[in-house]
């Protein structure tokens, strides 16, 4: 894939990057893969995770115990009951393994020399990689090897491919171990890099080879700066699922029942009193049973975006725990609010929403599953990909802006708006499904919603930029997430 990373590209933005991210690099050795790696982990504010380090941390293992790096029965005995971690602390990664730090222990001569070889097995690979996936399950992550793209994330969010000239790796390696104080000689490089990209690039079991559609970046003539500004770029590019924006949509008007009428009425008269914008709904028009996607900062969001669809009934997926409390729970039925269990799978629900669609009317979903930090949408969880895959039900993602901690008539901390996004025709999800694990498949869907929610968000932020009110709440907000997101890895 070429995409044109250069020339007088505007500033790169990171919000627009969803936090279910997952952006794999993939390149032989000395391309620059983990210094790049990190930088984007430090970008985007991503996980790093250096797949390398787990293949070379097994190779120090088996050299330690004078395991023979041909024999796969015998790495597959000490990895399968390992306990291999990976931790991150000031910008480093540290390797453990079973408790010992071998962080500088699997960077010598003869790991390099070696951990080709032990990662050439197949039921070693089986294992780092049921590894790799796990780490990335909730996104978030950047992270590089040789399969990354092609087996152990196929729908990462974002595919590059970090290449660079035999004499370029040289002499970035020559350095390395220069600095470190190890003593090889150019030509002894040469050979180790030479041998290595061979035995990487034809193993039998997921060689180094080019995604189809993953972004190509020769980094020989390019600064270190220059190679991270592309990369991040690439980042934001998100080519992996065959998208249909909808510009001809059909007019879906229905007939409104009258206490649709009424509580529409008495909500829009609401929102135009605390100042309500619509943007980006000039047409108005709606495909029938069409799934509204929205960002969720206050409890005032349901009935915000009910004021915002006079034409079209709209049924919510609204947490069980309302429909408790009189009068609440009565008006949710009567307007035809579907009650969720938000612990685990709520698979009766699922199965009503996907039936309202089907039927053709349009379903309100919160698909970050609860309210997130202000200036900080996502991540998207996997409900909206489980809904796509069993109804193909077409998606208009809307940001909502402002709905929390405001006053009527008191001076605005922030605007109040609902930002329509382009209908999306998720029509290679299906395609999709006959390769790839339903989880995986929903991880990109919510990806793409939250992606949309980035973009809505930055066009409102370059018309009416984040105020200092937003800001100084969505940060602390942030950090309680950073916190929770810090344990999910660690377990
Ligand atoms: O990126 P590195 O040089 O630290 O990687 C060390 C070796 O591990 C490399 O020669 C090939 C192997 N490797 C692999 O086979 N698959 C990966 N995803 C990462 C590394």
């Amino acid at each position: 894939m070429t995409v044109d990373l250069t020339g007088d590209s505007p500033p790169l933005d990171p919000s627009l990057l969803p936090r279910t991210a997952v952006i794999a690099i993939d390149g032989p050795a000395g391309s620059g893969k983990s210094t790049t790696a990190r930088a984007l982990a430090d970008i985007f504010g991503l996980l790093y995770i250096d797949s390398g380090a787990m293949y070379r941390a097994l190779t120090q293992a088996a050299l330690s115990k004078g395991i023979d790096p041909g024999d796969e029965d015998a790495l597959a005995a000490i990895l399968v009951p390992a306990n291999l971690v990976l931790k991150p602390s000031k910008g480093e990664v540290s390797v453990f393994w079973n408790g010992k730090d071998v962080s500088l222990a699997i960077r010598t001569p003869e790991v390099d020399a070696t951990v080709s070889r032990v990662s050439s097995h197949a039921a070693v690979r089986a294992n780092m990689v049921e590894r790799q996936k796990v780490m990335g399950r909730l996104g978030g992550v950047v992270m590089e090897g040789r399969d990354i793209g092609t087996v152990v994330f196929p729908l990462a969010t974002a595919k590059i491919f970090l290449s660079a000239s035999l004499d370029a790796r040289i002499e970035r390696r020559f350095r390395q171990y220069q600095q470190r104080g190890l003593d090889v000689s150019r030509e002894e490089l040469r050979q180790d890099l030479a041998e290595r990209d061979r035995q990487d690039s034809e193993r039998q079991t997921s060689p180094l080879t080019i995604s189809p559609d993953s972004i190509v970046i020769d980094s020989s003539e390019l600064s270190l700066e220059q190679q991270n500004q592309m990369c991040a770029r690439a980042c934001l590019v998100n080519p992996t699922l065959d998208l249909e924006l909808d510009t001809d949509l059909e007019t879906a008007i229905r007939e409104i029942p009258w206490h649709y009428r009424l509580a529409y009425s008495f909500f829009n008269a609401s929102a135009r009193f605390f100042g309500l914008r619509q943007v980006g709904n000039e047409g108005g028009a709606l495909p029938r049973g069409c799934i509204l996607a929205v960002n969720h900062v206050s409890n005032w969001d349901p009935p915000l975006i009910g004021s915002t669809f006079h034409r079209y009934p709209v049924h919510a997926l609204a947490k069980a725990e309302l429909f408790k409390f009189w009068p609440l729970g009565p008006i949710f039925r009567w307007i035809d609010s579907i009650p969720i269990q938000r612990s685990g799978f709520d698979a009766e629900a699922f199965r009503e929403a996907a039936a309202r669609l089907a039927d053709g009317a349009n379903l309100l979903i919160f698909p970050e599953g609860t309210r997130r930090a202000i200036g900080h949408p996502g991540p998207v969880r996997n409900g909206l990909g489980i809904l796509v895959q069993a109804t193909g039900a077409p998606t208009l993602p809307l940001f909502i802006r402002g709905s929390y901690g405001r006053q009527p008539g008191g001076s605005p901390k922030s605007p109040l708006e609902v930002h329509f996004g382009p209908v999306i025709r998720w029509h290679g999800v299906q395609a999709l499904l006959r390769d790839h694990d339903k989880k995986e498949v929903s991880l990109r869907i919510g990806n793409l919603c939250e992606a949309a929610f980035r973009e809505l968000q930055a066009r409102s932020f370059a018309a009416y930029p984040e105020t200092e009110y937003e800001k100084e709440l969505g940060a602390r907000q942030l950090k309680k997430f950073a916190r929770r997101q810090e344990q999910v890895f660690r377990n």
